[in-house]
C-alpha cells in the first residue's frame, strides 16, 4: 500500500497526542479528486477535533488526520469527475467529517474544489477557504448585510474576523470593530471604521442600535450584544446557535452559521484576491512535522489572521 506522511490523531487529547508518521494514502472515490497537498492551515476547529470536544456532533474513524484548509495540485480524478484533471492548482474547504489535510494527500469531492488564485502561493491559500467562507456565509446569507449598514464584528482580528472586516467594506458597511488594542491599527488598515479594545471598554457602552453583530467569541460576548443592535437587527453567531426566544424578547433576530464548502463563493474569493482587493492575512507558517505547535499557537485564542502549516 502506498504511504505518504500525515500528522494523526489517535485518540482525542492534548497536543501531544498529535503524530507525524507514516499513513496510508488515500484514493479518490467516485465523483471525488486526489490532491497534493502544498500547505494547509489551522483552524479552531482542529484543536477542538483533536481535544474531543465535537464527540457529539462529528464521529471520526481513528486514526484521523486534522486540519480542512487545502491548497495544493490535483494528482488524481476518480470516476465521475470530470471538471478538474491531473495538475489543476486547486484550493478549498474539504469535507470536515472525513480526514484532513494535515497531510502530503487529501481526497476531495471535486464539486467543492476551485481553482486556486493565482496571484498567491499556496501557504497564502491555504489560509483562506474555511475562515473566507465562514465570513462570507455569515454576512450575505445570514445577516444579508447591505450598503449603508453598521456591523458590529467581535474577534476581528482572527482568521474570520479579518476576512469579514474586508467583506463588510466591500458591501458599503460600516464597521466597528472588537480586539485588543495592540491590534486597532491593523484593523484600521483593513478598513474597520472604529475599534473597541474589549480588554478596558464594554462594547455595549459605546455601540448602540447596529444593524447586525458577527459574533466569533460567543458567551457572555454573545449576551451582551443583544441589547446594542436596533430593532428588527440581527446577530450571527458562528459558535453555539443563539436563543430565538432570547433574539425575540429583544426584538431582533438570530442566525447560526455552520460554514459549507462552496465551489462559486471561492471562486468570486479566488478573483477578489487576484483584483488586489481580499488581503490574507498570517501570522506565521509552520512546516507539517511541527503542526502541534502550529494548533498550540491558535489554541492561545489571540491569532493575527491565520496560521499555515506548508506541507511542500
Ligand atoms: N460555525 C462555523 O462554521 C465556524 C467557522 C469558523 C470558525 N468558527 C469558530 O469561530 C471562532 C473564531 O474562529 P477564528 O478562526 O476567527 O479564530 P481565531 O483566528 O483563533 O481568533 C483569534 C482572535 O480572537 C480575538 N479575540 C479573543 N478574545 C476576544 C474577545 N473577548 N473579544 C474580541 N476578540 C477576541 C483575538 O484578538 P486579540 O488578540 O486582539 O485578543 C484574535 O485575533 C472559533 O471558536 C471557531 O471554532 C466557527
Amino acid at each position: 500500500m502506498a504511504t505518504m506522511k500525515a500528522v494523526r490523531v489517535h485518540e482525542y487529547g492534548g497536543p501531544e497526542v498529535l503524530k507525524y508518521e507514516d499513513a496510508p494514502r488515500p484514493q479518490a472515490g467516485p465523483g471525488e479528486v486526489l490532491i497534493r497537498v502544498h500547505a494547509s492551515s489551522v483552524n479552531p476547529v482542529d484543536w477542538k477535533v483533536r481535544a474531543g470536544y465535537l464527540q457529539q456532533m462529528m464521529k471520526y474513524k481513528m486514526p484521523m488526520i486534522p486540519g480542512w484548509d487545502v491548497s495544493g495540485v490535483v494528482e488524481a480524478v476518480g470516476s465521475g469527475a470530470t471538471r478538474l484533471k491531473a495538475g489543476d492548482v486547486v484550493y478549498c474547504l474539504s469535507d470536515i467529517s472525513r480526514d484532513g489535510a494535515y497531510a502530503e494527500y487529501v481526497v476531495v469531492k471535486e464539486s467543492v474544489v476551485a481553482l486556486k488564485p493565482k496571484s498567491v502561493d499556496h501557504a497564502t491559500a491555504a489560509a483562506i477557504p474555511l475562515a473566507a467562507l465562514t465570513a462570507w456565509q455569515a454576512l450575505n446569507d445570514g445577516a444579508k448585510l447591505s450598503a449603508g449598514q453598521t456591523l458590529l464584528i467581535h474577534g476581528a482580528a482572527g482568521g474570520v474576523g479579518t476576512f469579514a472586516v474586508q467583506f463588510a467594506k466591500m458591501k458599503g458597511a460600516r464597521v466597528i470593530a472588537t480586539a485588543s488594542k495592540k491590534n486597532h491599527d491593523f484593523l484600521r488598515s483593513l478598513g474597520a471604521d472604529e475599534t473597541i479594545d474589549y480588554n478596558t471598554t464594554k462594547f455595549e457602552d459605546a455601540v448602540h442600535g447596529v444593524d447586525a453583530v458577527l459574533d466569533t467569541i460567543t458567551g457572555e460576548t454573545m449576551e451582551r450584544s443583544w441589547q446594542v443592535m436596533k430593532k428588527g437587527g440581527i446577530l450571527v453567531s458562528i459558535l453555539e446557535p443563539p436563543s430565538p426566544e432570547k433574539a425575540a424578547g429583544h426584538g431582533v433576530r438570530c442566525h447560526h452559521t455552520f460554514v459549507q464548502g462552496n465551489l462559486e463563493q471561492l471562486n468570486a474569493i479566488a478573483k477578489l484576491v487576484d483584483a488586489g482587493k481580499l488581503k490574507v492575512i498570517i501570522e506565521k507558517v509552520f512546516p507539517l512535522f511541527e503542526a502541534r505547535a502550529a494548533q498550540e499557537s491558535n489554541a492561545t485564542g489571540h491569532t493575527r489572521g491565520k496560521i499555515v502549516i506548508r506541507v511542500v
